[in-house]
C-alpha cells in the first residue's frame, strides 16, 4: 500500500509517518511538502531505521509524488496558535487543500483522500466537493483524536485498561463535539451503571479532554504523537479492511438526517473507506448536539 502524506515535513505529518512506518501497514510512504529539504531529511531519517522494521520505501518531493497512492493523507497547512480558533485557519488552509486535491484527482484518482488539516470537517467537505470523489473515499480524522484522548485520559484517571473503554465522540472536531454518554462502556458495562465512579467524575474528564488539545499547543507548540497513532488507526482499518467503527468525518448523505456537510458519526471503515454507519436511536440531547454540530459546520462552510 502506498500512502502519501501532503504536509509530510510538518509535525503531524512526520509523527503519522513514523507511526505508520512502525505499523508495517504501508510498503511505500511519501512525504510531500513545500519544505523540500526538510521533507528529504525526514524521509532519510525514517529510511535509516528501515533495516529494523521491514521492506518499506521512504520517498519525498512535491505533489507529483502522490501518483498512484492508495491513501493520500493531507496534513498540510498552518498550525493552530494558542487561543486561536480552529475556524480562524480556514481561509489559509482551503487554498492549500485545493491544490493538493487537484493533484490527487489527476494523479491518484482511485485513492482515498484522508484530511487531517484543520478545520478538519470543513476541509473534508471541501475536498469532497472539489474532488467529486464518491463520499466513501473522502474522509477526515474528525473526532478520532478526541475519542482517543478521551479514552486515554479516563484510563489514566481511574486506573482502567484503556483498551476496555468504549467511549465515543461524534459531531464536530471542535466545540460542538458530542460525547455519546448513552452508549459508553467499560468492560462492557454502561458508564451510568458502574458504581465505582460517578457520571460527574467522568464528565469532568470529558471537559479536560475538550481543552487538552489547546494545552498541548500551549506547552509544546502542536499535537503530534497521539494524532500520529490516530491517523494510523484509520489507515489500519482501511488497509486490513477491518470494518472498525471509528468517528471519521464524512458527508453522511442522509444518515441521521444529515447531509451537505462532513462531520463524525460512528462509521464503518474498511478498504472502500467510509463504508457505512452504525445507525441507532440517539437520546434527544445527543441528537440535538449532533444537529447543532451540523448547523455550526454548515454556517462555517458557507463562509468559504
Ligand atoms: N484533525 C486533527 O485532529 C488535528 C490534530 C492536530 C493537528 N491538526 C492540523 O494538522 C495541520 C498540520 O499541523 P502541524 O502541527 O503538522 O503543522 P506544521 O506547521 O508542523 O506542518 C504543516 C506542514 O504543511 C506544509 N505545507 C504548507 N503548505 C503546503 C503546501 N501547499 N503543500 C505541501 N505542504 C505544505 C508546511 O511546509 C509544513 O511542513 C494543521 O492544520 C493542524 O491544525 C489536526
Amino acid at each position: 500500500m502506498k500512502v502519501a502524506i501532503v504536509g509530510g515535513a510538518g509535525r503531524v505529518g512526520v509523527n503519522a509517518a513514523f507511526s505508520l512506518l512502525l505499523s508495517g501497514l504501508a510498503n511505500e510512504i511519501v512525504l510531500v511538502d513545500i519544505l523540500k529539504d526538510v521533507a528529504d531529511g525526514e524521509a532519510l531519517d525514517l529510511r535509516h531505521g528501515v533495516s529494523l522494521i521491514g521492506n518499506v520505501t521512504l520517498d519525498s518531493g512535491d505533489l507529483k509524488k502522490v501518483k498512484g497512492s492508495d491513501i493520500v493523507v493531507i496534513t498540510a497547512g498552518s498550525r493552530r496558535k494558542p487561543d486561536q480558533s480552529r475556524l480562524d485557519l480556514i481561509r489559509i488552509n482551503v487554498g492549500i487543500l485545493d491544490e493538493a486535491v487537484d493533484a490527487v484527482k489527476k494523479l491518484a484518482p482511485k485513492s482515498i483522500i484522508f484530511v487531517v488539516s484543520n478545520p478538519v470537517d470543513v476541509l473534508t467537505y471541501r475536498a469532497l466537493t472539489r474532488s467529486k470523489f464518491p463520499r466513501e473515499r473522502v474522509i477526515g480524522l474528525g473526532n478520532v483524536l478526541d475519542m482517543v484522548r478521551f479514552r486515554s485520559l479516563i484510563a489514566a484517571k481511574f486506573g482502567w485498561n484503556p483498551l476496555d473503554i468504549r467511549a465515543d465522540i461524534i459531531g464536530e472536531h471542535g466545540d460542538a463535539m458530542v460525547p455519546l454518554w448513552s452508549q459508553a462502556t467499560y468492560g462492557g458495562i454502561l458508564f451510568k451503571n458502574l458504581t465505582s465512579v460517578t457520571m460527574a467524575e467522568l464528565k469532568q474528564v470529558f471537559e479536560e479532554t475538550r481543552v487538552s488539545g489547546a494545552e498541548v499547543i500551549r506547552k509544546k507548540g502542536g499535537a503530534g504523537w497521539a494524532v500520529g497513532v490516530s491517523i494510523t488507526e484509520v489507515i489500519k482499518a482501511i488497509a486490513t479492511d477491518s470494518k472498525a467503527v471509528l468517528p471519521v468525518s464524512t458527508d453522511p448523505g442522509g444518515a441521521y438526517g444529515i447531509s451537505g456537510i462532513s462531520l463524525s458519526l460512528p462509521t464503518i471503515v474498511g478498504k472502500g473507506g467510509a463504508e457505512g454507519y452504525l445507525e441507532f436511536e440517539l437520546p434527544k440531547a445527543e441528537m440535538d448536539g449532533l444537529k447543532k454540530a451540523a448547523e455550526v459546520l454548515k454556517e462555517t462552510y458557507g463562509k468559504i
